[in-house]
């Protein structure tokens, strides 16, 4: 697309690896239009804010960069300014936008991701047209004082915006779309999506109304995406879903229904791909064959991340989770026993309706026996339109704060002892990047997912090397190499 070409880019995400990815979807579908990125916010002539429901003040975070665009609009010509993603998908944040941010050009959905160049195209179109016309009757702008035309100009954009503004959001399409580009962040390393939406309705979550109904993507387009990647250099994969335990694809060749450990055998076979990762297993669907196959496929990494939510059955319960404290502990007891040195992750949320001091002490004592590697832990905060949201018994903001600090107390302490016992082993390390601490320090991760700083040359990017573990902390290890 010629009104495309030569177009400079910026891509603001908040949120998730799914979102990451999408973002690196967007990113890929410009790239073929010929548009690039552009160093800084500044500099470009399209900005896409990417965002997100799930995370805490996702809405004052999202609408606060909004305000900032509006600066960038008013002195740039021409710039457009894009919004996607979870939040789109709710009504009253789109009507928030329409109301009160009416220069916003471009709102897309989750689901119109591949109609996005499409959609600048059709905005350029209308616009020039609008430019058109307005040329004929603004009569000659050579009248108008210099200081005063940017203003005038400036206005008129605006208004120009408003009217032509391209929105495609909400529907939630029956096919999955293949062979979308993407930019990747690493090239030794990708996202996957093994499968979108979800259909388990946790009471507190919002993301089934965001991103839809449970859609598995058929086996050969996974496998297919994989052995490109890994010709592309690829030796690490984490396969995406909301709940990749229920992946179910079907065959096209003969109809038969994979399930996700399945897919994990077929992977495993890929030449030259080195490490496979999954995210996110809802315990309730947790197989003895996907454990099975931690055993029998060299390629799996032994790590997994498995959200726990609260340590109280009758939580649990309300939060639709559908399992119990004994069912998860019991998966836990399994996974250990068959995968002595696999890491555990998960994620907790304090303060759910109705939450008691006693349910919260079961949430601590289950952290202790569990013993996890890491946790993501999330105040529990109402999501506009979630059953939860209603719920009458909502936890004071104190208790909620108090109750927070005292398990993010006991989980880092877990997490530095857990971090020091791997003092004087050796661990392979994938290396991904410069790390943040300054040139000469590398970072990457282990098989168990554990992020560790060791010096070390910038070229060893993208390989994987032995290094001796010699300091514990309580996010990362330190090391060195052999
Ligand atoms: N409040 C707090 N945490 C939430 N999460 C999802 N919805 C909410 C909410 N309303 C957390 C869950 C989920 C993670 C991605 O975000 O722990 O696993
Ligand atoms: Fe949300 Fe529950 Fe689905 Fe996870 S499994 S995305 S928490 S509804």
């Amino acid at each position: 697309m010629k009104e495309l070409k030569g177009k400079k880019y910026h891509i603001i995400t908040f949120g998730c690896q799914m979102n990451e990815h999408d973002s690196e979807t967007i990113a890929g579908l410009l790239q073929t239009e010929g548009c690039s990125e552009a160093e800084d916010r500044s500099d470009a002539d399209i900005v896409i804010i990417n965002t997100c429901s799930v995370r805490e003040n996702a809405d004052k975070r999202f609408f606060g960069t909004l305000g900032q665009l509006k600066k960038q609009k008013a002195i740039k010509p021409g710039f457009t300014a894009c919004v996607c993603g979870c939040m789109m998908q709710q009504e009253h944040i789109v009507s928030a936008i329409r109301r009160q941010y009416p220069w916003v050009d471009v709102i897309f959905g989750t689901h119109n991701i591949d109609e996005f160049p499409d959609m600048l195209l059709q905005l350029y179109q209308s616009r020039a047209a609008a430019l058109e016309d307005a040329g004929k009757t603004a009569g000659n702008e050579d009248l108008i004082p210099l200081s005063d035309r940017d203003y005038t100009r400036a206005k008129h954009e605006i208004r120009s915006a408003r009217e032509s503004r391209v929105e495609r959001i909400y529907e939630d399409r029956k096919e999955i779309v293949e062979g979308l580009p993407a930019r990747r962040l690493y090239r030794h390393k990708a996202f996957v999506n093994i499968m979108y939406g979800c259909n388990n309705f946790c009471t507190y979550c919002i993301v089934p109304y965001t991103r839809g109904r449970e859609k598995s993507r058929h086996p050969e387009d996974i496998l297919r995406e994989v052995r490109q990647l890994v010709s592309d250099g690829v030796k690490e994969v984490t396969l995406l879903g909301q709940n990749v335990n229920s992946y179910r694809g079907v065959s096209p060749e003969d109809d038969r229904t994979w399930d996700f450990a399945d897919l994990i055998y077929a992977l495993n076979e890929i030449e030259d791909l080195e490490r496979i990762r999954f995210m996110t297993s809802h315990p309730k669907d947790l197989s003895d064959k996907l454990i099975q196959a931690f055993r029998d496929c060299g390629k799996l990494c032994h790590y997994i991340h498995l959200p726990v939510q609260c340590g109280s059955t009758e939580i649990l319960g309300r939060m639709n989770r559908r399992y119990t404290r004994e069912h998860y502990l019991a998966l836990v007891k399994k996974l250990r026993e068959a995968v002595p040195d696999i890491t555990i992750s998960t994620d907790i949320i304090v303060g759910f309706p109705g939450e008691t001091e006693e349910d919260f002490c079961q949430t601590l004592d289950l952290v202790k026996e569990v013993e996890y590697d890491s946790a993501f832990t999330f105040l529990y905060s109402k999501r506009h339109g979630t059953p939860a949201a209603e719920y009458e018994d909502q936890i004071p903001e104190e208790v909620k704060h108090q109750r927070f600090d005292r398990l993010v107390d006991a989980l880092n302490g877990i997490s530095l002892r857990k971090n020091q016992a791997y003092i004087g082993r050796t661990e392979k390390v994938l290396v991904d990047s410069i790390s943040r601490k300054g040139t000469g320090t590398l970072s990457g991760r282990t098989d168990g997912f554990k992020l560790v700083d060791f010096s070390g040359s910038e070229d060893l990017i993208g390989s994987t090397v032995d290094v001796e573990i010699t300091e514990g902390k309580t996010f990362s290890l330190r090391g060195r190499r052999k």
